[in-house]
C-alpha cells in the first residue's frame, strides 16, 4: 500500500474508556476516572494531535450520557489534556456475550492457559451464537464507530490505536473500509503457544487471526509472545513468518510484530506515594501493623493463582511455626467480572482457603490472613510502600503492573516473590525470588527465604528493582511503539 501523507488524528479504541460515568448521591451523573497511569501516557503523546476515544458503554449511566452528547461525543479534559470520547453502545444481551462468554472467559483462558481441558470449555450453540452476536457485533460497532470518525477525508492516513483481546476482529473490519489507515494493535495479555488455539473452532481462530494481522503493526510485551503469535500465523494459518524481522506477509502486505514491555508512569507512582489519602491509609497500617507484612495486591482473576499463593502460605507456617504471631499476609482483592460463573466460584474458593489457613494456623490473638475485598487504590499503593514481601505467582500474567509499582514505591527494602510465569518476570528476574507458580513446597521456600534474607542482600535487589523499573517507564513504551509507527509510516508522521 503506499504511504500517504499522515493525518493529524489519533483514534484509541479499547473497551475500558479513560473515564465511566455513575450516578452520584444526589443523583447527577458524575465521571469517574479509572487509575493507572496509561490513560496520562496515551494523553501525552496526543498532543498536537486530535485524539478521539472509542470505548464501549459500561454503565447505563456511560449510555444516557452518550445518547446525549451532540454528535456521540463527550469532550473530556484529562488533566489539561482535551480528548473526545465516544461510546459504543451494544444492546446489554449483546454485551453479554461479547464480555461475559467470549471475551473473559474464553479468549482469556485460552491465553492464560486456564481451561481445563478434559472439562471445559464445551462450545455449543449458545457458545457460537455468542461469538456471533456477541463478541463480532461489537468488533463491528466498533468498526463503524472508527469508520464513522475517519471519514471520508480523500487523503491522509489517520492512525488508529486499538487495545486488547477484546477487539481481535475489529482491525479486519476497520481495514475493510479504511485500506489507507495506519493500524496498531497492543495486546495486554500473554500470546500463548499455538496448540492454546486448537481449543476455538477453525473458523473463529482465523477470524481472530485474520482479525488481528489487518493491523501494520501489532505489539506484545515480551520475545516470548512475540515468538509464539509467529508460530501460530505459520501453524495455524500456514502464513509466512520471518523470525529474524519479526514480520508475517498476508495478502501482500508485511504485518510487524514487535515486543514492547508496558510499564508504569515513574513521576505520578512518586507524587501518589506522597499524597494525603495514600499518607492517611498508610497510618492506618502501621497503627495496625504486626509484625512483617506479606502483601498481594490483585483483581480476584484466576490467572493470578490466589489460593494456591494461601496454600503455600499456609504451608509455610506449619514449616516455621516459629513464624506464627510474627507476620501477616494482607490480600487486598478488587472484585473483578462477577457475573462469570468460574469467577464467582473462585471467590467463594479464595474464602474458604482463607478461613482454613486461619483456623489452622490462627487464633484469638491473631489472623495469618487478612483478606480485604475491596477496590480502593490509596490503600494499596500504602500497602506498596510497606510491604516486606510482595507476593506475585500468577499462573500466567502478560505483564503484571503490581510488581513494578509496589517496587517503585516500597520503602522498607521488600522482596519480590515473583511468577516465571508473568511477562514481568523477563525484566525483574534478578531482583525479585523466582517461583513455580503450581509449586506449593517451592512457595513456602520463598516465603521464608524472602523473610529470613540478610537485609544488605534485600537492600540489593530492592534498589535494582527500582533502577529497572525506573529505566523502562511508560513513556519508553510510547517512545518505542511512535517510533516504530513513524518507521512504518515512511518517516510520515
Ligand atoms: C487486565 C488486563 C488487561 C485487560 C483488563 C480488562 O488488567 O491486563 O489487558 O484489558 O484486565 O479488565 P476488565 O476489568 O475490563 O475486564
Amino acid at each position: 500500500m503506499p504511504d500517504t501523507a499522515a493525518d493529524n488524528r489519533l483514534i484509541i479504541a479499547a473497551n475500558r474508556g479513560p473515564v465511566s460515568h455513575k450516578r452520584g448521591e444526589d443523583g447527577e451523573i458524575v465521571a469517574v476516572r479509572g487509575g493507572g497511569g496509561l490513560v496520562t501516557a496515551l494523553l501525552g503523546i496526543s498532543a498536537g494531535r486530535e485524539l478521539t476515544w472509542i470505548a464501549s458503554a459500561m454503565t447505563p449511566e456511560d449510555a444516557e450520557v452518550a445518547a446525549a452528547a451532540p454528535g456521540g461525543e463527550i469532550d473530556i479534559d484529562h488533566d489539561g489534556h482535551r480528548l473526545g470520547l465516544r461510546y459504543v453502545v451494544a444492546e446489554p444481551d449483546t454485551y453479554h456475550r461479547f464480555y461475559n462468554v467470549i471475551a473473559n472467559p474464553l479468549l482469556w483462558f485460552i491465553q492464560h492457559y486456564l481451561w481445563n481441558l478434559p472439562a471445559a470449555p464445551e462450545l455449543g450453540a449458545a457458545e457460537l451464537d455468542a461469538w456471533e452476536n456477541g463478541y463480532q457485533a461489537v468488533n463491528r460497532l466498533f468498526a463503524e464507530a472508527v469508520s464513522d470518525k475517519i471519514g471520508s477525508r480523500p487523503s491522509g492516513r489517520p492512525l488508529v490505536m486499538l487495545h486488547d483481546y477484546h477487539l481481535y476482529t475489529c482491525p479486519a473490519m476497520i481495514r475493510e473500509r479504511h485500506p489507507e489507515a495506519f493500524l496498531h494493535h497492543f495486546v495486554h495479555i500473554p500470546w500463548p503457544q499455538s496448540d492454546a488455539w486448537r481449543v476455538l473452532p477453525g473458523p473463529m481462530r482465523e477470524a481472530v487471526f485474520g482479525g488481528i494481522l489487518a493491523n501494520d503493526i501489532i505489539g506484545l510485551h515480551t520475545g516470548k509472545y512475540v515468538r509464539n503469535f509467529l508460530d501460530g500465523c505459520r501453524e495455524l494459518m500456514g502464513l509466512e513468518v520471518d523470525y529474524g524481522s519479526g514480520t508475517v506477509s498476508v495478502e501482500g502486505r508485511e504485518v510487524r510484530v514487535r515486543a514492547y514491555p508496558v510499564s508504569i508512569d515513574c513521576g505520578d507512582f512518586d507524587r501518589l506515594a506522597e499524597s494525603k489519602a495514600v499518607l492517611a491509609e498508610e497510618r492506618k497500617l502501621e497503627e495496625a501493623r504486626r509484625g512483617r507484612l506479606i502483601l498481594r495486591v490483585d483483581r480476584m482473576d484466576l490467572s493470578k493463582n490466589i489460593v494456591r499463593g494461601f496454600e503455600a502460605y499456609g504451608l509455610f507456617l506449619e514449616r516455621h511455626p516459629e513464624f506464627r504471631e510474627k507476620v501477616t499476609f494482607l490480600a487486598l482483592m478488587q472484585p473483578s467480572r462477577e457475573d462469570i460463573p468460574q469467577y464467582a466460584e473462585y471467590r467463594r474458593r479464595i474464602s474458604a482457603v482463607v478461613e482454613r489457613v486461619n483456623s489452622e494456623h490462627g487464633g484469638s490473638s491473631w489472623q495469618p490472613i487478612e483478606l480485604r475485598i475491596q477496590d480502593n487504590f490509596p490503600a494499596s499503593v500504602a500497602a506498596y510502600k510497606q510491604y516486606d514481601v510482595l507476593m506475585v505467582n500468577a499462573v500466567f500474567d502478560g505483564m503484571n503492573l503490581v510488581a513494578k509499582e509496589a517496587g517503585l514505591v516500597n520503602s522498607r527494602d521488600g522482596v519480590l516473590i515473583l511468577s516465571e510465569n508473568t511477562g514481568a518476570h523477563k525484566e525483574l528476574a534478578g531482583s525479585a525470588v523466582s517461583v513455580n507458580p503450581f509449586d506449593l513446597e517451592d512457595q513456602a521456600r520463598a516465603l521464608h527465604r524472602a523473610l529470613t534474607m540478610p537485609e544488605d542482600e534485600k537492600k540489593r535487589l530492592a534498589g535494582m528493582l527500582k533502577d529497572t523499573v525506573r529505566s523502562n517507564d511508560i513513556n519508553r513504551w510510547i517512545d518505542r511503539q511512535f517510533a516504530d509507527i513513524k518507521s512504518s509510516m515512511g518517516g510520515a508522521r
